[in-house]
């Protein structure tokens, strides 16, 4: 049984129509699954669920075990999911020093120690921690993002879009730290854009379509499948 499992969800925003169409993924630790598909697909939407930020009518999510499926954003926090969403996801009038604290508030124990790992993992933030987030690079900032998510402990983390706006070589990087954090045994579930780059690194794969999953399978696989490559990889 993997560590997270959503499973069937459907649901939607507010009164509104269903969005995604029970939709299932999952992913273990150790392991990297990626969610692909075409703009508007549902893929933040199906973070959301994960997260609890929608409303799910019928389906289901498990972490470790346990069925979370009513639980409120904030509660799963404390379970142990980190969440780095899409927009909006570093507070740009804050240092990065700050950002990372804040990142650490439903904790009370002493979290220098974590800090210490965060800037291991992305050294050019230690550099710049006192600096203003929003005075960083578009890579540095989603360091800085993926840094706060970290801050908590998490047993999971959820990366929506991670290597938004940055140039290959500073996806790549990131790639590499997002590697290196799924091999500490943080199981890590990510929407990319850059899919074909993505399922490369991926354990599991998804590609959503108009809130289904259209294809499953390991990152191989989907690179593999000739339906897939036609349609969602540019041939
Ligand atoms: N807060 C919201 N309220 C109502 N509808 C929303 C909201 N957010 C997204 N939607 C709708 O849900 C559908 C899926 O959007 P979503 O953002 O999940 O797609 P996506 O696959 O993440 O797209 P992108 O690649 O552009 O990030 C779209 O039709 C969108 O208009
Ligand atoms: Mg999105």
């Amino acid at each position: 049984m993997s560590f997270l499992i959503g499973k069937d969800m459907t649901g939607g925003y507010g009164k509104g129509p269903d969005i995604l169409h029970a939709c299932s993924l999952e992913v273990d630790k150790g392991e990297i699954a990626v969610i692909v598909g075409p703009n508007g697909a549902g893929k933040s939407t199906a973070m959301k669920a994960v997260f609890g930020m929608l409303n799910v009518h019928s389906g289901s999510v498990t972490l470790d075990g346990e069925d979370i499926t009513t639980l409120s954003p904030q509660a799963r926090v404390i379970k142990g999911m980190g969440f780095v969403p899409q927009t909006h996801n570093i507070f740009t009038s804050m240092t990065v020093e700050e950002n990372l604290e804040m990142g650490a508030f439903i904790r009370t124990d002493d979290i220098q120690d974590t800090m210490d790992q965060v800037y291991s993992l992305f050294p050019i933030l230690k550099d710049k921690r006192h600096q203003h987030a929003g005075e960083l690079s578009g890579g540095q900032r989603q360091q800085v993002a993926v840094g706060r998510a970290l801050m908590t402990k998490p047993k999971l983390l959820m990366l929506d879009e991670p290597t938004a706006g940055v140039s290959p070589i500073v996806m790549d990087e990131l790639f590499d730290r997002i590697i290196e954090v799924s091999r500490t045994g943080i199981p890590i579930l990510m929407v990319e854009q850059n899919a074909r780059q993505a399922l490369e690194i991926a354990d599991k794969g998804y590609v959503l379509v108009q809130g289904k999953n259209a294809y499953s399978g390991t990152g191989k696989e989907l690179l593999a499948d000739p339906e897939v490559r036609k349609s969602f990889l540019g041939g």
